[in-house]
């Protein structure tokens, strides 16, 4: 057990979760992005809820949402991490952790600051339906994506988190990789969106996407993708302009990037002068690192206060 507030050993124990040769393309960093990113992309900027505050998806109500399908792999190479750090929330750990591994990726460095509370029980869970659904294009990124407060720029900019990782058929139902090297940041995606001829494809499941149908493809190389919500990104002439940008100009991307990452991770977290969170859920709680959700799925658990 470290000394409670000691989040630079905390850093270094999710810095050793990273390297994982059976899992993917040997890294869990893509999946601790994408889990920093849900947890905290349910934020309603009209009704202030959701967000970054609470780690909801140790509950069912929001665990077993169909858009966070997988994220139970990086809460699970999380674990070791909480277990060894059990002071530090699991709000605080699942942000941290995109943030460590965007850095650790050979991406920007991030600021993030302390003091999530986890929630207690299930009743502050956001409603499913928030975050954004890869087979729409411009004006539901823009619906889901204006609702946390971002504008275009802000939306192509976090776009570019498709830089890394890939899609999973038995989560998403999506298939493929992005670009050639998931596991190293930078605005490859913004580059081959717009250089490559993008062309439409159904899945043996049913699920349309876009694939380059590269000639040179050797028989066991799968081809990369696009969402349809990326190729939105070049259709709209708005969202176009940054994504011209980002692939011209790397170090804007990193920067711009480093800005909106940090901004997406304290949706819903209000602050006082000393960087103290205020939320009234943290007032009436207090600083309460709430207990692991079971790993069998019996539903909604009520932690005994
Ligand atoms: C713009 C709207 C977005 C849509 C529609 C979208 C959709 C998706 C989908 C369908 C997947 C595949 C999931 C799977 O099958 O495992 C995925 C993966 C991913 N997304 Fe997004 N996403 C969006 C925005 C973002 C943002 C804002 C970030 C972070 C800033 C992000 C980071 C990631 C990462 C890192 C992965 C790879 C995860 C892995 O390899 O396990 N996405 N996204």
């Amino acid at each position: 057990m470290s000394t409670p507030g000691d989040y630079d050993a905390v850093r270094k124990d999710i810095v050793a979760q990273l390297k994982k040769p059976d899992y993917d393309d040997g890294s869990t960093g893509p999946v601790f992005v994408r889990l920093a990113w849900h947890s905290s992309g349910t934020y309603d900027l009209k009704t202030d809820t959701g967000g970054s505050n609470g780690a909801g998806m140790r509950y069912e109500a929001e665990g077993g949402d169909p858009a966070n399908a997988g994220l139970q792999h990086g809460r699970a190479f999380l674990e070791p991490v909480k277990q060894k750090h059990p002071w530090i929330t699991y709000s605080d750990l699942w942000t941290l952790s995109g943030v460590v591994a965007i850095q650790e990726m050979g991406g920007p460095e991030i600021p993030w600051k302390p003091g999530r509370t986890d929630l207690v029980d299930d009743s502050k869970v956001p409603p499913r339906g928030r975050l954004p659904d890869g087979a729409q294009g411009a004006e539901h990124l823009r619906f889901i994506f204006n609702r946390m407060g971002f504008d275009d720029q802000e939306i192509v900019a976090l776009a570019g988190a498709h830089n890394l990782g890939r899609a999973h058929i038995d989560r998403s139902g999506f298939h493929g990789a992005w670009v050639n090297n998931p596991t190293r940041f930078s605005n490859q995606f913004f580059k081959l969106l717009l250089k490559l001829k993008w062309t439409r494809k159904t899945l043996p499941n049913g699920v349309s996407q876009f694939v380059y149908a590269d000639p040179d493809l050797e028989e066991d190389e799968e081809p990369l993708m696009m969402l349809p919500t990326d190729v939105a990104l070049i259709e709209d002439p708005s969202f176009r302009t940054w994504v011209e940008k980002y692939a011209e100009d790397k170090d804007l991307f990193f920067e711009d990037f480093a800005k909106v990452f940090a901004k997406l991770i304290e949706l819903g977290i209000r602050r006082d002068e000393k960087d103290a969170i205020v939320n009234t859920d943290n007032v009436k709680g207090g600083y309460l690192s709430a207990p692991k959700k079971s790993d069998t799925a019996t539903g909604p658990v009520r932690a005994k206060l």
